[in-house]
């Protein structure tokens, strides 16, 4: 069983990625800035399933599947030292990278809205893999499907 991050674990694809490789028995943590659901509120909209909060959410699924989710809230765009350390200490086998703002709508709503976008996105990915570097992690990034084999 392996130790594996999933960058953007609150979101769509994030959330289920990370409870489908918990269920089978990895040890999964999750990072997520927690982002989408500022942006949730700020376009006044929810899902039609609510969504209830990431502790309610981890304890949930303890209660149900008796395993446990780590969870730490760092913005992976600018939060670069604090991305590398989580993951030096951690030392993740494997790392599934979903935290990006996804929607293209959102980005063309003002020239705000498209900056914030490209420099999330941009930023995210780039500090991943210098944090893959840095912190000489041999690990196995995969960024929706596209894998990556980083050996620091
Ligand atoms: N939803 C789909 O059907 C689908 C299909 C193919 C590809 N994708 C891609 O997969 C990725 C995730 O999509 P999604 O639908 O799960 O989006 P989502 O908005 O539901 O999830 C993304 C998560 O990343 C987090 N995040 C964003 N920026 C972050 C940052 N700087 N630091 C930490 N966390 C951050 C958000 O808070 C959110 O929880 C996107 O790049 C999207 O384009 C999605």
């Amino acid at each position: 069983m392996a130790r594996i991050v999933v960058l953007g674990g609150d979101g769509f694809c994030g959330w289920p990625t990370a409870l489908k490789l918990s269920a089978e028995g990895h040890q999964v943590a999750i990072i997520d800035n927690l982002s989408r659901r500022r942006i949730d509120a700020e376009l006044g909209v929810e899902s039609l399933t609510p969504i209830a909060d990431m502790p309610e959410r981890i304890a949930a699924w303890k209660r149900v599947s008796g395993k446990t989710l780590a969870f730490a809230n760092i913005d992976i765009a600018h939060d670069y030292e604090g991305l590398r350390d989580y993951l030096a200490d951690f030392a993740p086998q494997t790392i599934v990278h979903f935290a990006e703002q996804r929607a293209a709508p959102y980005s063309m709503k003002s020239s705000w809205h498209k900056r914030y976008t490209v420099d999330n996105n941009v930023n995210a990915t780039h500090n991943l893999l210098a944090a893959v570097v840095e912190s000489g992690l041999d690990v196995h990034v995969d960024d929706q499907g596209i894998s990556i084999q980083g050996n620091g």
